[in-house]
């Protein structure tokens, strides 16, 4: 079914990032900047650089996805965002030292001219932040703050549309209660100052309240509850979370398919990472790491079904751990062990060594993110977004509904829903870019 009235993408997109002084922030901005001017390129990027594979009555053609499918420009972008630090984007990339300041000057003037808006922040869902650049006031006056901060930016900026992403640091664990229940009972909560509500969740609803798609880059719980699932339909706002799936976890979703495709069997799976950006010294608290280290867990055995196959997966060890260790600030280094069975019983060991640059793999995933979720909007979609699991460790479903994980099938329907949007016939298996 082709979707026939995709609004043009016409004008500016405005893309508000919370969290715009941190290093994924940063380096989404200044990748994004460097790409339009020439001076980079995209690496990493689907919406960018692959190809998409089409059925046609001449043959199979394989054009670029961004020559078929309407999405907005680079060119069109324009960044704003909150932090709780005052830096603009020029000074925030150069504090998290993920990119050389030589391939920063070329845009050194754009990247100084995004100043931050004061962040909604509570400190008791970040301990080991002291940022002071903040709102103040309660829940529900924050939602309004956001709010106004939303308008006028759309406004000063000329924008036609936004899209709002949290690339903001981890909250602490936190589950849903009744003030997540329902819509009436989410408002409830904000406007009795129910500090159960997380600073983040704030930003979500008034990005829904606004008309703005919200993005969660995070694991925390901002979105995935029925309340605000309930309010974006409503408004028809689309939403997908959560937490970007980039290094250690994207090797998971790729070998837990691979083990499970050959009936091998799984003893355990070690993981252990060292990590030395701000990201990591906020997950060295055990309240921000549970929230965290849930989003990682989940993977395996929802890959490997062990209801389905008690004889191959009935007793995994799965241990997940993050350590700061600040000399490698963003240059993330994991180590996977992971213990395999084979034939008869027989043991084998599996290592990966992954020397990965967090900000480096997020950037990519920030703007196809952006770029695929205004064109949802524009087609008319709202709520929950599956076709874009590709991207996360923990994609949302509609409430009951088992998530899909393995890379390569959230990769199809990825492409299929592409596809369906411009009305083409879908394809089966995954085809090469
Ligand atoms: N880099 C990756 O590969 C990756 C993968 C998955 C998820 N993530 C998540 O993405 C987020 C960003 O990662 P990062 O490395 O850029 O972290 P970072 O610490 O460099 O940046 C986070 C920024 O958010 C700001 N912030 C915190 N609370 C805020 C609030 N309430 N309002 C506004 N700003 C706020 C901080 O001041 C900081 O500038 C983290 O939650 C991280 O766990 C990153």
């Amino acid at each position: 079914m082709k979707i026939t009235e995709i609004e043009k993408a016409e004008g500016k997109l405005g893309v508000l990032i919370v969290g715009v002084g941190g290093a994924v922030a940063s380096t989404f901005i200044a990748g994004t900047l460097a790409a339009r001017k020439g001076l980079a390129k995209p690496i990493g990027s689907i919406t960018q650089l692959a190809h998409i594979k089409l059925k046609k009555s001449e043959g199979v053609t394989n054009p670029k996805i961004k020559e078929v499918v309407p999405l907005a420009e680079l060119n069109d972008i324009v960044f704003g965002g909150w932090d709780i630090f005052p830096e603009n984007a020029y000074e925030s990339a150069l504090h998290a030292e993920v990119l050389l300041q030589k391939d920063l000057e070329g845009i050194r003037a754009e990247m100084e001219a995004i100043k931050p808006m004061k962040g909604a922040f509570d400190p008791n869902y970040a301990k080991r932040l002291n940022g002071t650049y903040t709102k103040t006031g309660t829940r529900w006056e924050m939602v309004e703050a956001l709010r106004k901060d939303i308008r006028t930016f759309k406004t000063e900026n000329n924008c036609s549309r936004l899209v709002i992403i949290w690339c903001g640091s981890t909250e602490i664990y936190t589950k849903p209660g009744i003030a997540h229940s329902s819509f009436a009972n989410l408002e409830k909560a904000l406007k009795s100052d129910n500090h159960e509500i997380a600073p983040s969740i704030c930003y979500a609803y008034a990005a829904i309240a606004e008309g703005v798609p919200f993005i969660n880059g995070a694991p925390n719980l901002t979105i995935d509850f029925p309340a605000l699932m309930e309010f974006a339909t409503l408004e028809g706002v689309p939403l997908c979370g959560k937490d970007f799936k980039t290094g250690q976890t994207m090797m998971k979703t790729v070998l837990a398919p691979m083990i499970k495709t050959r009936m091998l069997g799984l003893d355990g799976w070690f993981s252990t990472n060292i990590l030395g950006n701000r990201d990591g010294e906020v997950l060295d608290d055990p309240d921000n790491f549970k929230t965290k280290e849930e989003s990682k867990l989940s993977v395996i055995d929802n890959i490997l079904d062990p209801e389905l196959h008690p004889e191959l997966y009935d007793d995994i060890f799965h241990k997940v751990r993050i350590n700061y260790y600040p000399p490698r600030k963003d240059n993330k280094e994991s180590w996977d062990n992971i213990d395999i069975v084979g034939w008869m019983g027989y043991p084998m060991q599996l290592k990966v060594n992954f020397l990965c640059r967090d900000s480096i793999l997020a950037a990519p995933l920030c703007l196809d993110l952006v770029l695929f979720t205004d064109l949802a909007q524009r087609c008319g979609f709202s709520g929950i977004q599956n076709w874009l699991s590709f991207y996360f460790k923990s994609p949302m479903t509609e409430l009951g509904a088992e998530p899909e994980h393995d890379l390569f099938v959230q990769f199809i329907q990825l492409k299929n829903t592409l596809r369906t949007i411009i009305g083409e016939e879908t394809f089966d298996y995954v085809d090469a870019m």
